[in-house]
């Protein structure tokens, strides 16, 4: 077995690091942002806390238990929570290493327009406007230079390994992330404007309260967990036997809903300072325009009605993105390398190069028919196959999993578990709270 030469993290800081960088992506400073602008601000919000408290939280502790257990890919660990299963485990994870792989081409698309904006801000810096306008306007060569660069700083992190690639990249750009947040939020609420996005983010308009929120804020804090695709059970497979998964999940939870609070604290403020500026964001009928507007043009429309200190500010703001991109790019990249390198017995270098390359295939694949098949995509990866696969693996940690096996794994780092209120909940609430919530929520 290849497992004795498996890399772990070597700390539960990097561990929670690489999973908070993981967690947080676009996700949280693109698409919660943008889901709240135009779902009444604060009643997505707070609906959104509550499916990452009632359902995002507990299938997180599941994933990274069935992880730990395996001490394997996710394809073995799901085997040796599955006795008599073999062929549902395997095809489990094979469907979860496709779909976070697919979620890996659209994802690194989107990354690429980040680095173009990014360098974008910062010719217009220094007067190189012609170069500046090809790597900011849509064009499918732009795309495809930009995504090819993404995917390739993602296959150069997780060719290094757990250790020396995935937590010590995570474990340098997170708190980066951090001090590059607090400084935005700081900027932007000394302008004009910022205090009435502040008003729509915090006050609920709850005309917008239908299912559809409710539906749209699972999926949002499925997608922002990294949940469903198998990344959780990867991470935790690496994570010693010693960590106390409950609290360490609880912290990875509560640094992502912050930072996607944090983004929303960001740009809502910032769409009203836009607009103060003369910068359309709303159409006629008060609807939010494009989302992709909002961060790719609103935005930087915002910057550019600032002069030079809007053009420091724009580089801050991509670099912060792309910072977010990348930890979470390598989190999925690692899901498939990790069941070439065990179950085909490949060296990293070579399962990185393969893999990688065809998930840079069928990236480009999408951008030369961006408009048929980019949305469909998401949809299908995001909308649908995240939540089922999330809900699989809830079954399987709930009914499954022999009781007695989950608990013996989570007091290895949690020795006092059985006399404390997370155990008396959830083993009862992966088993029937968990699926009957998902179940509703998806036919809703
Ligand atoms: N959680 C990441 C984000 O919010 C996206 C992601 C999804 C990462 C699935 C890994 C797996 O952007």
């Amino acid at each position: 077995m290849a497992s004795s030469s498996r890399g772990q993290f070597t700390s539960r800081f990097g561990f929670i690091m690489a999973a908070a960088g993981s967690a947080v992506g676009l996700g949280n400073v693109w698409g919660f942002p943008t889901q709240a602008a135009s779902n009444g601000g604060a009643v997505f919000l707070f609906v959104y806390l509550a499916m990452v408290f009632l359902l995002a939280f507990p299938m997180l502790v599941a994933e990274l238990t069935i992880g730990r257990y395996g001490q394997s890919n996710p394809i073995s660990s799901f085997k040796s929570v599955w006795p008599k299963g073999k062929a549902g485990a395997i095809l489990l994870g094979v469907v979860g290493l496709i779909v976070v792989s697919l979620i890996l081409a659209f994802y690194a698309i989107v990354a690429g327009w980040l680095i173009g904006s990014f360098f974008g801000s910062g010719l217009t810096l220094i007067g190189m406007d012609s170069a500046s306008h090809w790597l900011t306007s849509f064009g499918t060569e732009r795309n495809l230079v930009l995504m090819v660069s993404f995917m390739a700083i993602t296959m150069y992190v997780v060719r290094s390994g757990v250790a020396d690639g995935i937590e010590k990249w995570s474990t340098r750009l997170m708190p980066l992330l951090f001090v590059l947040f607090a400084l935005l939020t700081v900027y932007i609420f000394t302008q004009e404007g910022s205090m009435e996005g502040l008003k729509m983010y915090l006050i609920p308009d709850f005309s917008h309260f239908t299912p559809s929120l409710i539906v749209g804020a699972m999926g949002q804090a499925f997608f922002s967990l990294s949940l469903g695709v198998c990344v959780m059970t990867t991470y935790g497979s690496y994570l010693k036997k010693d960590t106390n998964i409950p609290k360490t999940a609880a912290q990875v939870a509560l640094i992502d809903t912050g930072v996607a609070f944090i983004a929303g604290l960001v740009i809502l403020p910032a769409m009203f300072v836009a607009k103060n500026h003369g910068v359309e964001i709303f159409s006629e009928s008060g609807e939010l325009l494009n989302s992709d507007t909002l961060v790719f043009t609103v935005l930087p429309a915002m910057f550019d009605t600032m002069g030079s200190v809007g053009a420091i500010i724009g580089i801050v703001f991509f670099l912060l993105m792309i910072i977010a991109a990348l930890t979470s790019s390598i989190s999925m990249l690692e899901v498939p390398v990790s069941c070439a390198t065990e179950e085909l017995n490949q060296n990293r270098n070579t399962a990185v190069l393969w893999i990688g390359g065809l998930v840079t295939i069928a990236s480009g694949v999408i951008v030369m028919n961006f408009s048929s098949l980019f949305v469909l995509v998401i949809q299908f990866t995001t909308v649908y196959s995240q939540p089922i696969i999330a809900l699989l693996i809830t079954l399987l940690a709930g009914w499954i999993w022999n009781r007695n096996q989950v608990l013996n794994e989570l007091k290895e780092g949690y020795p006092e578990i059985e006399s404390s209120w997370f155990w008396k909940i959830w083993p009862t609430y992966v088993r029937f709270v968990c699926p009957v919530l998902m179940l509703l929520v998806f036919f809703a």
